[in-house]
């Protein structure tokens, strides 16, 4: 994608029993695939596992973007690695020891990133920021899709980047939760570099619309942001 803002749909919301006509649907419009895997422990839900990215592997050559919501990612990373993950962020609070999973997923030759819940202050990010790739501000608290942005989550983009350009680092910082169209200039204005659309894309009844109308808004945004300058 030329645009510098890139959008990652969350089939979190999509209809399973059409899941490559989804994708496909959103593919064009897109700079990854956004998968939520949740285990039922670390959030009140259960999604999937190693094997529907390794699905949607299948059906895409977008990059994929893995969203761990599970306790003990430890465990798991390198099956999520295996199955085709190009980047994979789990959350802070989820394990004892998240630079050995940090190191762990660099090794694998995938991109590391950390996620932070609306309760978790983003100062626990700073250990961390110097060996990541990016950053998931979470605008609901995680577990299902469909939830409304809690905009007092938004001024959290700038004070990660803040914190990150202290260390002399850059990471890109990717919102999650709550996006749609209506409120996408203000997830923009924050300063978000990725966002992530479920259920405003996949619960319309033309995904392929809905996702192309987002790309259209991120362009709009992009160019103004060109002509200014800044
Ligand atoms: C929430 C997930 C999100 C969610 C986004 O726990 O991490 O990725 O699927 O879906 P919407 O856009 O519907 O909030
Ligand atoms: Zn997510």
């Amino acid at each position: 994608m030329s645009s510098k803002i890139k959008l990652s749909p969350s089939i979190l919301n999509a209809d399973f029993a059409n899941l490559a006509d989804q994708i496909k649907a959103v593919e064009p419009y897109s700079d990854y695939i956004h998968l939520d895997v949740m285990d039922g422990h670390f959030v009140p839900n259960i999604t999937f596992g190693p094997l529907m990215i390794e699905t949607a592997k299948r059906i895409t050559d977008l990059p994929l973007d893995t969203h761990l919501m599970i306790y003990n990612p430890p465990e798991w990373v390198e099956a999520f690695a295996e199955a085709g993950s190009d980047r994979i962020a789990f959350h802070l609070r989820s394990c004892r020891d998240p630079e050995s999973v940090i190191r762990a997923t660099r090794r694998l030759g995938v991109s590391p990133g950390l996620a932070v819940s609306p309760e978790v202050p983003t100062f626990e990010l700073k250990p961390f920021l110097g060996m990541i790739d990016f950053v998931i501000i979470m605008c609901v608290y995680p577990g299902f899709g469909g939830q409304k942005l809690m905009p007092e989550m938004l001024n959290r983009v700038g004070a990660v980047k803040r914190d990150a350009a202290e260390l002399g680092v850059v990471v890109e910082v990717e919102v999650d939760g709550g996006v749609k169209a209506q409120n996408i200039p203000m997830v923009l204005e924050a300063g978000a570099d990725n966002i992530v659309v479920g259920s405003s894309i996949f619960g319309a009844s033309d995904a392929s619309r809905a996702a192309a109308e987002v790309r259209a808004i991120l362009d709009r945004t992009d160019k103004r942001t060109a002509a200014s300058g800044s």
